[in-house]
């Protein structure tokens, strides 16, 4: 009896209070109706960043700021983006802007601003147009979102990922980059069409490079769990490897860019940032001391948090596999290396 007594004077102090009785429904709503939405912020909406922003956009995975040195792209992406999220019924904020002040308050920050590839050219050769262009983004990610994450695209990926790690000093589990998940999608569609069965069956792995001397993993790749080894002949084994490391030429050449593919791998490690999922995903890591190499950016499995890579994975390389990774290594590091601006270890 006394208890209820209690409740219901307490009850009544709160009723003749409209302004508690507001205060404490508010406080209600943020702590369990609304949570806060994450802020992802893309820097760079040319061909890979727009697709990027439609997928983050229709997954419902954050608010977005969509930011490029061209006036008016970004913003009007962000009208296009947000007409389609209205019919989706996706509640996402996005807006479009020339200025890095708006990235205020991400919690990952995608760089995709840059050039890319003409028919013809490698990855290497953008190195040093676009080692300016993200040295200055990064300056600005400093100075806007100190806290962010930063999830890198622009090619030459391995070193563009290195130099943002050095230009913004951040932790090297912040920073990382997308190169794996593309290339497994590759290697995955290659051994299922040679296989005629579903992708959905098919774990694929590849490390190293992005770039010629990326190393696909047919040991580690797998049919249910099956060795592709054990399914194809030595010689589709090798036209897919090959395969793979060609086709985004293949692609360019026919179409100028690559765009969905890509686009589909980044918004896949969004979603494991943004939600905290730990996916274990091929991405482009910093290494300190696994597969015996430090002080480099490369692709490799590791787990992708909330916190960023929370830890690489080794797999127990033979002799072949381990040549051919140090073969990238060498690669990566002599680019690393050719940076007019960093100090590289
Ligand atoms: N890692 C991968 O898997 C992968 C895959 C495909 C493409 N890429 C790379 O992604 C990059 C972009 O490719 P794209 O096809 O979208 O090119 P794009 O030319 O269509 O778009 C690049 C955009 O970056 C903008 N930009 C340039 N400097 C900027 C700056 N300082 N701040 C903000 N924006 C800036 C440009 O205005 C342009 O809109 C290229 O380097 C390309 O090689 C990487």
């Amino acid at each position: 009896m006394v208890n209820i007594d209690r409740k219901v004077a307490l009850t009544g102090i709160f009723l003749k209070n409209d302004e508690t009785i507001s205060m404490l429904l508010t406080l209600m709503a943020r702590v369990w109706i609304l949570p806060s939405r994450r802020l992802i912020s893309i820097i760079g909406t040319g061909k890979l960043g727009s697709a990027v922003a439609l997928q983050v956009a229709s997954r419902e995975l954050g608010d977005l700021r969509l930011v490029d040195i061209i006036q008016g792209l970004p913003q009007g992406e962000a009208l296009d983006l947000g007409q389609m999220a209205a019919e989706q019924g996706a509640d996402v904020d996005i807006v479009g802007s020339n200025d890095y002040k708006d990235i205020a308050g991400s919690d990952l920050v995608v760089v995709v601003g840059g050039l890319g590839r003409k028919p013809g050219m490698t990855r290497l050769d953008l190195q040093e147009k676009n080692e300016d262009i993200i040295r200055g983004i990064c300056d600005k990610i400093v100075e806007y979102a100190p806290k962010t994450l930063i999830l890198m695209v622009t090619n030459p990926l391995d070193v563009m990922t290195y130099l943002a790690w050095k230009v913004t000093g951040f932790e090297p589990s912040r920073v990382f980059g997308q190169s794996g998940m593309l290339d497994t999608m590759r290697f995955k569609y290659f051994i299922a069409k040679a296989l005629r069965v579903s992708t959905s069956s098919i774990q694929a792995v590849v490390i190293g490079e992005h770039g010629d001397s990326m190393v696909p993993l047919p040991r580690f790749s797998t049919v249910n769990g099956v060795p592709i080894t054990e399914l194809l002949s030595p010689a589709q084994v090798a036209e897919a490897i090959e395969r793979t490391r060609k086709i985004a030429a293949e692609v360019i050449a026919l179409k100028g860019a690559t765009i969905y593919a890509p686009a589909h791998g980044i918004t896949r490690m969004v979603e494991s940032v943004i939600k905290d999922k730990k996916m274990v995903l091929c991405l482009t890591a910093h290494l300190n001391g696994e597969y015996g190499v430090k002080d480099i950016y490369l692709d490799v499995p590791a787990v992708l948090g909330a916190r960023g890579v929370e830890r690489v994975i080794e797999l127990k390389l033979n002799d072949e596999e381990r040549a051919a990774f140090l073969k990238s290594v060498e690669v990566v590091k002599t680019a690393v290396g050719h940076l007019k601006t960093v100090k590289v270890s």
